[in-house]
């Protein structure tokens, strides 16, 4: 905890968070008006409305991506359970990223950051991988342009490059990062997402990698930036575009599977249509009036409301029906109920056309042949941190 009244780590985030103080400590910055302006049109809601409001060397992607230069994007996933709204919603900004610019897209899964860190089993992170690469096949990313890579399942070449980085990572650089390691595992877990973020220019050859992710990660581009400058291995340091919170249904703070308060429900992806309605209606924290005639009288606040963010931050990508709603809804005219309504209908169909794409999907193993790093990449990726294989070694 800093003096501040709340704590950003990726492994705890608590508190009232200050945004901008964030940005301070962690020595990121603001995104520009200037930085916006140069997303590819149409600029994701997610950036035009600033949830993603800072970053790291975002000119220098842009500049690659815009001039069809090679470019690339790593966004993971913490395979601890079942993914809900605010896991998949980076991975469908990477999805409409890499279809405007054809950016190349790494996703790794730190199956065992998971175990250091959490109490679940192997088996159960085994299965919550399965189900959680499901989801990520589902958002629909194009097999030529994108690798899925699993720290446990692809340690032939993460392990070699996690262990190159290590020694670039001391105790105290840890610790002011993140904390007290929980076990020597996790003390180890830096180098390896080090190596999810160059892994794109280790394959590849150097290019510009922005890695758009909640901030609270940051420390994690951070660290490998450092071993980046380093290790002298001719790569850019990855860039970051980092992101405010989804807000929990229960008012401000993070979305997160184990809730502030522990009781309110989190929109899960495998939610239905009922589901949806249901928990909005029980637990969306309301900007509105007590009473109908009072709100019709004083309005609501849309800042406040949990219904209208989820609309603001990327279920309403219409600028000017988001515009009327917020309008509506602090005069009065809208009610909380409809506003509910709106956000819940969004979400729903949203999650409809989710799962209707990750029923379609073949078994696994045959899904992912497709986006798995080829034996080519992953000998050049080794060899680039000065490992040679087994093969050549013997
Ligand atoms: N550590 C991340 C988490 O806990 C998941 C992750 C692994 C990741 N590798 C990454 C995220 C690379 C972004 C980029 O959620």
């Amino acid at each position: 905890m800093t003096d501040d009244g709340f704590t950003v780590t990726p492994y705890t985030v608590s508190g009232e968070i200050d945004y901008e103080n964030v940005l301070e400590q962690f020595g990121a910055d603001r995104l520009t008006d200037e930085q916006i302006a140069r997303f590819p049109t149409p600029v994701h809601p997610l950036v035009r409305r600033r949830v993603f409001y800072a970053g790291r060397d975002v000119d220098r992607f842009l500049s690659a991506a815009t001039a069809g230069e090679r470019h690339s994007i790593v966004t993971g996933r913490g395979p601890s359970g079942a993914m809900h709204l605010g896991h998949i919603i980076p991975l469908y900004f990477a999805k409409h990223l890499q279809q405007q610019t054809n950016a190349l897209v790494y996703l790794p899964f730190s199956d065992d950051e998971k175990y250091f860190v959490t109490d679940n089993s192997l088996e159960e992170i085994g299965a919550q991988t399965r189900e959680n690469l499901r989801d990520l096949l589902a958002v629909g990313f194009d097999p030529d342009r994108t690798r899925i890579i699993v720290d446990t399942a692809d340690a032939d070449v993460i392990y070699p490059l996690a262990a190159a980085f290590a020694p670039s990572v001391t105790g105290s650089t840890f610790e002011a990062a993140y904390g007290q390691p929980k076990n020597i595992g996790h003390a180890f877990y830096p180098a390896v997402q080090a190596a999810h973020l160059l892994l794109p220019q280790l394959v590849e050859g150097r290019h510009p990698t922005l890695v758009p992710i909640g901030v609270d990660q940051d420390p994690h581009v951070r660290v490998c930036r450092d071993i980046a400058a380093k290790r002298r291995y001719d790569v850019d340091k990855p860039g970051a575009l980092l992101s405010k919170f989804l807000p929990s249904l229960d008012g401000p703070g993070k979305m997160s599977s184990s809730s502030n308060s522990g009781t309110t429900p989190t929109i899960y992806l495998s939610d239905d249509r009922e589901t949806v309605f249901e928990k909005i209606h029980t637990h969306a924290y309301s900007g509105g009036q007590p009473t109908v005639d009072e709100h019709r009288k004083h309005g609501g606040d849309p800042q406040a409301d949990v219904s209208y963010q989820l609309l603001h931050s990327f279920f309403e990508a219409d600028d000017d029906r988001l515009d009327r709603i917020e309008r509506e809804y602090r005069n009065g005219a809208l009610l909380s109920g409809e506003l509910k309504e709106m956000a819940a209908d969004a979400i729903a169909s949203f999650l409809d056309a989710h799962q209707r794409r990750r029923r379609r999907l073949d078994s696994l193993e045959t899904e992912l042949r497709r986006y798995r790093l080829t034996e080519h990449e992953r000998e050049h990726a080794r060899r680039r941190v000065g490992h040679s294989t087994f093969k050549t070694m013997i």
